[in-house]
């Protein structure tokens, strides 16, 4: 599971980062955010997962720089209501917030919060026996965030394999990455508004989608099902 995770994800960093940044101001991060997420992953293994979809729904917004976690102002309208956030789908902002306050107690003003949503993240995989990868940080910590962006760039429930396909291509990542990506998906939990169209086979009338409205769609399918009516040789 997730064995491309943090390769994948580094690919969105907001600008170069580095492995040691933290070691000469806070040595002890690391082993600070793994504590609070054991706490927390111990609770409730459900806290693992609502992690690793923040840092996801973040990195594909303007990069990892931690712009899912702004709350709306008189001038800034965040990520939080967009259409792939909104509904109460995201959850573990508390959990950030959390480790965020423990951090500022122990070294002030030296985390950026894109850090410790990334650091948690890798953690969160760990504590449910997902593999380890090292975590480059220095990212910076975003002070925009883009509404639109989150509503068009994060995947959703009835899209189409080619616009899935498509919005990871956008973001530098492959097939293969998408692929290994989607296997956060082997842990969690999804409303059964977002799975019931395709399990029932009445994707049409439930999704109010039908994949063949959509041109290119309909050409995939199309050139599928030529090739699968092929008779055998
Ligand atoms: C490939 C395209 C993807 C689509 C279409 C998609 C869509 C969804 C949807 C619809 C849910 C259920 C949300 C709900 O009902 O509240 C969900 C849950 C989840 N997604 Fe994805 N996702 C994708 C990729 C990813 C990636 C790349 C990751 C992380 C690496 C990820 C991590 C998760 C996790 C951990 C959950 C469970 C959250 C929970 O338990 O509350 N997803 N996803």
């Amino acid at each position: 599971m997730l064995h491309s995770f943090g390769l994948c994800f580094h690919f969105l960093l907001h600008r170069c980062s580095k492995w040691d940044y933290y070691n000469s101001t806070c040595p002890a991060v690391f082993d600070i955010v793994r504590k609070e997420m054991e706490c927390h992953v111990l609770s409730d293994p459900r806290n693992a997962t609502f992690i690793i979809r923040l840092h996801f729904h973040d990195c594909f917004v303007q990069g990892s720089d931690g712009s899912i976690l702004l709350d709306d102002t008189i001038d800034l309208l965040g990520e939080k209501r967009a259409s792939t956030n909104r509904l109460n789908s995201l959850k573990g902002f508390r959990i950030i917030d959390k480790i965020k306050n423990k951090l500022e107690s122990e070294c002030p003003s030296i985390f950026s919060c894109a850090d410790i949503l990334t650091i948690a993240a890798r953690d969160a995989v760990i504590l449910v026996d997902g593999p380890y990868w090292d975590v480059p940080v220095e990212r910076k910590d975003s002070k925009t965030a883009n509404f639109d962006l989150a509503s068009q760039n994060i995947p959703t429930a009835n899209e189409g394999l080619l616009g899935i396909i498509s919005k990871f291509l956008y973001q530098g990542l492959s097939v293969t990455d998408m692929v290994a990506l989607s296997g956060a998906h082997t842990i969690g939990m999804a409303r059964c508004e977002n799975f019931r169209a395709r399990i029932y086979r009445d994707f049409e009338t439930t999704s109010g989608n039908n994949p063949l409205l959509d041109s290119k769609n309909a050409r995939f399918f199309f050139s599928y099902k030529k090739q699968t009516e092929k008779p055998l040789q």
